[in-house]
């Protein structure tokens, strides 16, 4: 499974690099405004500074809802670097610019997939992944794993080639189910793939280790 990480914060991004196990990068126009990233020409630069980091696909979100905008803003992304895949929202429009994207062997996201249904039509008209937003499903206590589990059974019986991205996780237990089920990609936040190397057991483990090997060594 590979991981993505759902942040435009470049430090958390590096630190997640760093650690070795980054895929991939998803951002959205909250996270975008969360780091106080505004203006077009300050956010098409920070993606950018993102894929300098990364060595795998950055999701960059379109903010158009028309077919013409969304190719337009689309266009001009992909254009700033070869690892930017175009994210695009599940709507009427969307379903159209990720044909006409997927026509011109351009990469996208669709995103904010929260039934089984809008994920066939998405891998229908082409797009490379599909985020079902999982957190945001269990928030309404609707079971997003679930979500996935369904949109892969159906994306096997055809073998449809877009990728399953389980989006919007938030916590170590989300990342183990969907590795679980097989999900293609995870993006969720650094916490949450730091939580993973932490075990009780291997703190007291290593201190028992480094202490017997002190004592053998004192002298
Ligand atoms: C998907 O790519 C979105 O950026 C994201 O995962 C949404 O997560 P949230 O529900 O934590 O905002």
């Amino acid at each position: 499974m590979k991981f993505f990480i759902d942040t435009a914060n470049l430090k958390e991004i590096k630190e997640a690099h760093e650690l070795g196990v980054l895929d991939g990068v998803t951002t959205n126009p909250s996270l975008m405004a969360k780091e106080g990233i505004t203006g077009k020409d300050n956010i098409l630069s920070h993606y950018k500074a993102i894929c300098d980091i990364v060595d795998g696909d950055v999701s960059a979100e379109v903010v158009s809802v028309d077919l013409e905008g969304m190719i337009r803003e689309g266009e001009e992304l992909v254009e700033i670097d070869s690892k930017i895949v175009v994210k695009i929202p599940m709507i009427k429009e969307g379903v159209k610019a990720l044909k006409y994207f997927s026509q011109k062997g351009i990469r996208t996201n669709c995103t904010l997939i929260f039934s089984a249904g809008q994920a066939l039509l998405a891998a229908k008209a082409g797009a490379t992944y599909v985020s079902p937003f999982i957190g945001r499903l269990d928030d309404i206590s609707t079971d997003g794993i679930g979500l996935i589990e369904q949109i892969l059974t159906i994306y096997r019986n055809y073998g449809y080639e877009t990728q399953v991205l389980a989006a919007s996780v938030r916590h170590p237990m989300h990342i183990i189910q969907c590795a679980e089920v097989g999900a293609d990609v995870m993006t969720g936040p650094l916490s949450a793939m730091e939580a993973l190397l932490k075990h009780p057991l291997t703190d007291i483990g290593l201190e028992k280790f480094l202490a017997d090997y002190a004592k053998g060594n004192s002298k």
